[in-house]
């Protein structure tokens, strides 16, 4: 089905995904100021945790979703959605740095370095900051469409590391249906972009022949 918002509709979309990527947050400040939480920094951990995976999918779903709906419009919501990632992802970071460290660097790096699960969140974390610094038209165009493709990649590395971190933190529990769950959703998304990629490069090097 053939959907072609205006420039103007697709601002709107776009405003009203940016203030309903918000609600999350909201919703973990309210319950939080109104005393509703039995375990109020558990239940922030895990849910920035939880939405920075969603919105790591949203981003790696949105040219899959344009290919097969032929919705080339989709593509202006990406940058938001990754940006949105990156946000969870630092208040995640944060939440673990003040509730679980009160700030002290040195003791946050021994847990870093003695948690693997931890270790592996924070190189993800670490990996995902050269995306949102060079998110800007000015950065991209800084340095060049190919390099800024290429580093941009570095999603199929961040990908993998997040379901990893959640794998190995259920695995005390040994409750793998999330992190399973995720990993199919993340791996087919994967896949299908670098199904796209080669087809796309025997394609080049047919034309070429
Ligand atoms: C791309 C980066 C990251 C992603 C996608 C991610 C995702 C998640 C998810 C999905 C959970 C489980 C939430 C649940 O139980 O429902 C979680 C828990 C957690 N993550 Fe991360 N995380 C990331 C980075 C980090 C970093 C940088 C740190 C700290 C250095 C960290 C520390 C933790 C901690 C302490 C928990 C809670 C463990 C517990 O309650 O036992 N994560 N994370």
């Amino acid at each position: 089905m053939a959907f072609n918002p205006s420039t103007r509709q697709a601002g709107l979309i776009k405003a009203a995904i940016f203030v309903l990527a918000l609600v999350p947050l909201a919703r973990m400040v309210y319950l939080t100021l109104t005393g509703q939480l039995v375990e109020p920094l558990e239940f922030i951990t895990r849910g920035t945790g939880d939405w920075t995976l969603y919105f790591l999918c949203f981003t790696l779903a949105v040219t899959p979703l344009r290919r097969l709906s032929k919705w080339n419009w989709l593509i202006k919501l990406r940058r938001m959605l990754g940006l949105y990632m990156f946000f969870y992802g630092l208040l995640h970071f944060m939440t673990f740095l003040w509730f679980d460290h009160f700030f002290d660097v040195q003791e946050m790096w021994k847990d870093v370095l003695k948690r693997p699960f931890i270790t592996v969140g924070f190189i993800a974390f670490v990996l995902l900051i050269p995306l949102a610094v060079t998110s800007t038209n000015a950065m991209v165009k800084r340095l060049g469409g190919k390099r800024w493709q290429w580093l941009h990649r570095v999603i199929y590395v961040i990908a993998p590391l997040a379901i990893l971190h959640f794998w190995w933190m259920k695995a005390g529990k040994h409750n793998f249906t999330q992190p399973i769950i995720f990993g199919v959703i993340l791996g087919a998304l994967l896949l299908m972009r670098v199904y796209w990629a080669r087809s796309k490069a025997v394609a080049a090097a047919a034309a070429v022949r």
